[in-house]
């Protein structure tokens, strides 16, 4: 007989139920239950409500009962829509650049930057890149973020390319953790590639993307649209290809230079992610569509550029999922709840605001609908924070843990 588990009592059981998926947020907006609880059974929500009602009924002999002895808050598990966990090598040498005052794009000319970071990552081995991403993705899960999206993007040649979701892929299936694949492949045209920009994307399309359909390696596309890296004219034709093929789509955009919103929004993309430099336009744009934006604190961190302007896309009605951008580059520093609460702080966005951006709107930027709140039917992802009021998890700025972590109902 499958056994229940029973979860709690939690001081607070944030549900994130009933959250709107665009606009802003009040905290009051919250649904908080004081002495939650939470009946798991298969990894998924039966029922969520008061711990000891919730004992009256299911306290039988098939229930395993988890019990939480002292204080706790416990939020849905995080979910990270946007990393670029795997990759090898370093690029301390291109922030050692930076803090002398060079630009991102200035160090990606003089040698470093993504093209850097490619010849690394083509000759790493395959069990090279395994052990690393394993050992990131686990450190995520103690830091309570139980889906994370992850990119490839770091070999930008068929073979490589397809190592990478291999690699991402066989690091799913072992670990508890869910990671969710996206082909970044254009993400810039690599140095030994003899044609044009159009000539490489062309080349994903006949000779990349089929196999990585065949052998269902990933169902999301991304494209980077940028200064040294591709045109909005040529993301349109390589991303509606993609689109024919039936991927989904994501768009790296409006970091250094505006145009990724208009493509998002023209072609359907799940999420335009980056924005730092997007203009009033181009938000009025994206709130009439259903296009997430995604923001990546980690990246202004990293960069020590400015923020996406989440305030503003949160008060024109558009939604607002935060990513951690976590890569070698521009965000090497791997803490979306830190970076969460540095952006909410400047960004003056609310606790309500911030935690749907790191949860329900993160899952919704991922066309997830199984994650992201605690009510029935939904997977039993959760952080428990040792603490008696949700507002410390944002408050501690990044510097308090979960104690409790469970994927799928088990504590990990
Ligand atoms: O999202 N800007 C494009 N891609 C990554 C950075 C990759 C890198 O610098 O290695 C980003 O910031
Ligand atoms: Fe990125």
């Amino acid at each position: 007989m499958i056994k229940n588990r029973l979860i709690g009592p939690f001081t607070q059981l944030l549900t994130m139920n009933n959250i709107p998926l665009k606009g802003s947020l009040n905290d009051n907006q919250l649904e908080i239950i004081p002495g939650g609880g939470i009946v798991v059974c298969e990894g998924k929500i039966v029922k969520v409500g008061n711990f000891d009602l919730l004992g009256d009924e299911f306290g039988d002999r098939n229930t395993i009962i988890d019990y939480i002895d002292s204080d706790m808050v416990v939020i849905p598990g995080m979910i990270d829509p946007h990393t670029h966990l795997c990759w090898a090598g370093s690029r301390a040498n291109d922030y050692a650049l930076r803090l002398a005052g060079k630009s991102y794009l200035e160090i990606a000319q003089g040698g470093g930057g993504i093209g850097d970071t490619v010849e690394k990552t083509r000759v790493a081995t395959f069990a090279d890149l395994e052990a690393s991403l394993t050992g990131r993705a686990k450190t995520y899960l103690r830091n309570g973020v139980t889906t994370i999206e992850v990119k490839s993007g770091y070999c930008l040649n068929k073979e490589g390319e397809l190592k990478l979701l291999e690699v991402i892929g066989k690091v799913n299936k072992k670990l508890s953790v869910d990671l969710i694949p996206t082909c970044l492949a254009a993400h810039i045209k690599p140095a030994d590639f003899h044609g044009s920009q159009a000539d490489y994307l062309e080349s994903i399309v006949n000779e990349l993307l089929p196999e990585i359909r065949a052998k269902k390696l990933a169902n999301r596309i991304d494209i980077y649209i940028d200064k040294g890296a591709f045109t909005a004219a040529e993301a349109l034709v390589y991303l509606n290809r993609a689109k024919n093929l039936g991927f989904d789509l994501v768009i790296h955009g409006d970091q250094f230079t505006e145009g990724g919103v208009a493509v998002a929004s023209e072609l359907g993309a799940l999420s335009v992610d980056h924005l730092e430099t997007m203009n009033d336009q181009e938000i009025k744009l994206l709130a009439a569509s259903d296009v997430i934006p995604i923001v990546l604190p980690g990246s202004s961190l990293g960069l020590g550029g400015r923020f996406a302007p989440a305030r503003k896309l949160l008060d024109a009605g558009c939604s607002l999922a935060i990513g951690s951008d976590w890569n070698p580059g521009s965000a090497p520093m791997g803490d979306l709840l830190l970076q969460t609460a540095l952006l909410g702080i400047f960004e003056k966005m609310t606790m309500a605001e911030s935690l749907a951006g790191i949860t329900f709107r993160a899952a919704r930027a991922l066309n997830l609908t199984d994650r992201g709140v605690l009510s029935v039917g939904m997977l039993a992802d959760m952080a428990g924070f040792p603490v008696a009021d949700y507002r410390e998890i944002i408050y501690h700025q990044g510097s308090l843990d979960p104690s409790v972590v469970w994927k799928r109902g088990e504590r990990q």
